[in-house]
């Protein structure tokens, strides 16, 4: 009898991802809805032979010096992985795994909706039906500001930016963007690229974060890059919440200095700040980028993937280096 790798998962994922991981591997306890604590996973993991995990868990240096040598790989359920330490992991010789691509469009179609719904006030209007006191249509009610025509300015031209890019020329918007390097691909034909964050700014009637959270990038939207935004600026972030500085974005945001802004991440998630919940013209949604059946089911089969070709000695698909 052969006998399966060990996997510990640290929480349920989608039905067809935990079917086809029961098939191949003995799954570590009773994975549930909530996510494992860091306690659990450690004590946990000292049955496993790898961790499928997801951007709710983090393995920081501290983490990953702990866990025990039975573990030799980490899948994440994420493209994202600013919760893994990669250098620490590295240097324990534990591999890591993502999931890129299978949520670029579900991705992009989140922030083109955070962008719809912070430039025309779809928070407050929506919300003002909803409590019942909509009285009447009136032409000076729920005023938002028009896509079409405005410049878009992209921080972070990886895929998803790009998928943001060709939506945009959907709405015929100009294109803008910074990025390390200028990017050639379909739809980017007419962008204009700004070698720093500080050029790009002026030309953002819309700004849209869709880079990786880094040290580098970590607060990189604050007081000051905020103040060279054009007055009444709308800004979307669908990337990770701590690239903005919550603070700075709530004072521009009453001031006026951001007309309004579309968010699907913001810092310390799950809690909000509650300075954000007066705001009418905040338009917030709890993560859901990637919350499409499809793309979670590709999401889980890519972690598999990289799992598989793991355990069958093979690169693996989507591996995460340094
Ligand atoms: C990702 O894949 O990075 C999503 O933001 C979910 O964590």
């Amino acid at each position: 009898m052969t006998v399966k790798p060990r996997i510990l998962a640290t929480r349920l994922f989608p039905n067809a991802v935990m079917e086809r991981l029961s098939k191949t591997y003995d799954i570590v306890g009773t994975p549930t809805l909530a996510a494992l604590s860091s306690v659990d996973i450690l004590a946990l993991s000292k049955q496993a032979d790898a961790i499928f995990c997801d951007s709710t868990s983090r393995f920081d240096d501290e983490m990953i010096t702990n866990l025990p040598k039975t573990v030799k790989m980490i899948t994440t359920f994420s493209v994202g992985y600013d919760h893994l330490d990669v250098a620490a992991a590295t240097h324990r010789g534990i591999l890591l795994g993502n999931t890129p691509d299978v949520l670029t469009d579900a991705t992009a179609d989140i922030a083109l909706l955070c962008m719809l719904g912070a430039a025309r006030m779809a928070h407050s209007s929506a919300e003002t039906l909803r409590n019942g006191a909509w009285e009447s249509w009136a032409p000076t009610q729920f005023l938002g500001v028009h896509m079409s025509g405005k410049k878009l300015g992209i921080l972070g031209m990886g895929r998803i930016g790009q998928a943001v890019a060709r939506r945009a020329r959907g709405f015929d918007m100009e294109i803008h963007y910074h990025n390390r390097r200028p990017v050639t691909a379909r739809g980017l034909e007419e962008a204009t690229y700004h070698g720093t964050l500080e050029e790009l700014l002026p030309h953002c009637d819309f700004l849209s974060i869709n880079c990786p959270l880094s040290d580098s990038t970590h607060h990189l939207i604050n007081d000051t890059s905020i103040a060279m935004l054009p007055d009444g600026a709308v800004l979307v972030n669908t990337a990770r919440g701590p690239i903005v500085e919550d603070a700075a974005l709530i004072k521009a945001l009453k001031t006026g200095k951001i007309a309004s802004a579309g968010l699907d991440v913001f810092e310390n998630e799950p809690k909000l700040n509650p300075n954000y919940l007066p705001l009418p013209n905040l338009f917030v949604l709890p993560h859901i980028g990637s919350a499409t059946f499809e793309t979670r089911d590709a999401m889980g089969f890519k972690c598999l993937d990289n799992l598989d070709a793991f355990f069958a000695g093979k690169n693996i698909p989507n591996p995460i280096t340094l």
